[in-house]
């Protein structure tokens, strides 16, 4: 069963990114990732059902128009962090589903490289890390921050480090060495762990049912 507006939701703003980032090496290669935006979709969704309007920053296919939901199609990680950082204003909650490139080509060549018998070295340099630079952002202050981590080992362990690296809120942990979850798939189990040391574990589901048990906590959160 999922749920109708929740009065807390009710009337506020979320943005929610979606989608793995595409870094340039020439016009129609990039670096890329197996993220399929599916999970922020469904964030986006749920949080829609409970009476947000709602913001989608996507780096994958949009998903069909619905009252309440705005969709910003991106590309990059610069993109990305451009455009969650000008659709912060009036926004209560950003929840940070996208994965997004850690490393990008130093510079994307103008012209389609040419198969060479040789190897090709690309050089890569750090993408903007978003969730730390808005940190610092006076224009995400008194926004609630919702992170996501994709660990393969520790991985409460490597969650719990992350949420108090980037100072968030919450964090939504996905176990991404396990089969038929996380990545890709339809389904989701995930741990969400807050930043006082709340730990609720929401049993594997389809995302969508996924999605309104974390809209739900931040809910329970925002009260
Ligand atoms: N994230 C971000 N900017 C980046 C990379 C990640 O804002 N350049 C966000 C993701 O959207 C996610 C959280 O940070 O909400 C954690 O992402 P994850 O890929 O698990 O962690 P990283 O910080 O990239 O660390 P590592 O890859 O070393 O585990």
């Amino acid at each position: 069963m999922s749920p109708g507006p929740d009065p807390t939701i009710s009337g506020l703003r979320f943005v929610v990114t979606a989608g793995g980032t595409r870094e340039p090496i020439d016009p129609v290669r990039f670096i890329g990732n197996r993220s399929s935006g599916k999970m922020g979709n469904e964030l986006a969704a749920a949080a829609v059902r409970q009476g947000a309007s709602v913001t989608l920053v996507t780096a994958a296919a949009a998903p069909a128009e619905q009252p309440g939901l705005e969709v910003v199609m991106v590309e990059t990680a610069a993109e990305m962090h451009a455009a969650v950082r000008d659709s912060l204003p009036g926004t209560r909650v950003l929840i940070m589903a996208a994965a997004v490139a850690d490393w990008r080509p130093r510079d994307a060549a103008r012209n389609k490289l040419k198969r060479g018998a040789d190897t090709l070295t690309l050089e890569l340099v750090p993408t903007v890390d978003i969730l730390r630079t808005l940190h610092d952002d006076a224009a995400a202050r008194g926004v609630f921050v919702v992170g996501f981590a994709a660990e393969t080992e520790h991985v409460i362990d490597n969650a719990r480090a992350k949420l108090a690296a980037k100072q968030l809120d919450l964090i939504v942990v996905n176990d991404v060495s396990r089969e038929g979850i996380g990545m890709g798939a339809d389904d989701n189990e995930v741990t969400v762990i807050g930043r006082d040391g709340m730990l609720r574990t929401i049993a594997r589901a389809p995302k969508s049912v996924i999605a309104d048990a974390i809209v739900r906590i931040i809910a329970s959160r925002l009260r």
